[in-house]
């Protein structure tokens, strides 16, 4: 049994505490926030799980084996910090911080005193997002042209980050896994409306190598919730939708023929002939799993073995390093930025 405390019990908290609260190989020994309303809501779900108010408490209960974050982004680093070096293994919600610098201070903490790192970048636990790797390791979609990566809702309104750091963490995370690279360059406009500074909603574009180009839509300002990621490749396209539960993805054989090669001649702009293919549309049956029960299982399993997780401290780093891009860029007025490379 792994000895688990949870910092941070608001939105998403009771979903982490639920999860490592049912699992055979964890327990639940303490849930902290600092609002005590927060934590009744906690006892009358959790009757068994002790509360409290201070995260002091459990750096200093050498009992405690791991520390899960689940408290707004500008805490991260700070909380993270104090459990790594009180010899926790921790995981943290995404991003794991707001900015690279610190990201990266957490990453050699967390190497130096040897504990587990792991960030809540909870869709690439997905098995539908895993699936849609294979497709594209097996070269399935021939070569990426692009991906447009849209996620999209009414709240909740962050009053410490933007709306990229907040929702477009997920979508780069993804990206970073899927092309197996990470983002070159990073530019973005933005709408502050509802806080003044902080962005609602965020339109970036991000650079990978080989001319892939990913384009991000990330708002809290919109009408309808949206989950809605299409990779465009010269063979095949493929649309990952997270709101259909159970058709998340949808492979389309459709592409762009060059018969550029087979014209007679070549002195007019008729010998340019491009058609299209209209081929068929696959389902593929993706056996469903709940994304944040793997994540917290995986982060169990790399607690016990040591080993690196799947969204380790340095994946966490890469995805800050261009949301740092993204940040930059918006403070220019859209200007392409280069993304820290470390
Ligand atoms: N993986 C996902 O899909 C997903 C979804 C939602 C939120 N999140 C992440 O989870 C985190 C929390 O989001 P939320 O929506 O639950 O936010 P929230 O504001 O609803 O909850 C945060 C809680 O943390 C508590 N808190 C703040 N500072 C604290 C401290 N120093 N010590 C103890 N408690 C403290 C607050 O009282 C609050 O109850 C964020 O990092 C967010 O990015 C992830």
């Amino acid at each position: 049994m792994i000895r688990v405390a949870i910092i941070g019990a608001g939105h998403w908290g009771p979903n982490l505490i639920a999860n490592f609260h049912n699992h055979r190989r964890s327990e639940v020994v303490k849930v902290v926030d600092r609002d005590a309303a927060r934590l009744t809501a906690v006892k009358q779900r959790f009757q068994d799980v002790e509360v409290g108010s201070d995260a002091e408490e459990v750096f200093c209960d050498d009992s405690v084996e791991a520390v899960v974050i689940a408290t707004p982004t500008k805490t991260h680093f700070e909380l993270a910090q104090a459990a790594l070096e009180a010899g926790k293994h921790v995981l943290v919600e995404k991003p794991i911080a707001d900015t690279s610098e610190k990201a990266e201070q957490l990453c050699e903490l967390a190497e130096r005193v040897g504990r587990t790192l792991m960030v809540g970048h909870v869709f690439v636990y997905n098995a539908a997002a895993q699936a849609a790797k294979q497709y594209l390791v097996d070269k399935e979609l021939g070569r990426i042209y692009y991906l447009s990566m849209v996620r999209t809702n009414l709240g909740p309104i962050r009053v410490d980050v933007n709306a990229a750091f907040d929702l477009a963490a997920h979508d780069i995370s993804l990206a970073n896994y899927w092309l197996e690279a990470e983002p070159l360059t990073a530019s973005a406009v933005g709408g502050a409306w509802i806080n003044g500074g902080i962005e609602d909603a965020v339109f970036a574009t991000l650079r990978y190598p080989d001319e892939v180009l990913v384009n991000l839509h990330a708002s809290w300002l919109h009408p309808r919730k949206a989950r809605d990621i299409t990779v465009v490749g010269d063979r095949r396209m493929l649309i990952f939708d997270d709101m259909n539960m159970s058709e998340p993805l949808r492979i389309y054989d459709k592409q762009v023929m060059d018969d550029r090669a087979r014209a007679s001649f070549a002195d007019s702009f008729t010998s340019f002939r491009m058609s299209v293919r209209e081929g068929d549309v696959l389902v593929p049956r993706v056996q469903m799993s709940e994304p944040l029960r793997n994540e917290c299982e995986h982060f169990l399993d790399c607690v016990g073995s040591g080993e690196k997780p799947l969204s380790g401290g340095a994946e966490g780093l890469a995805v800050v390093r261009a949301l740092d891009a993204i940040g930059c860029s918006l403070a220019q007025g859209g200007r392409e930025i280069e993304v820290d490379a470390g």
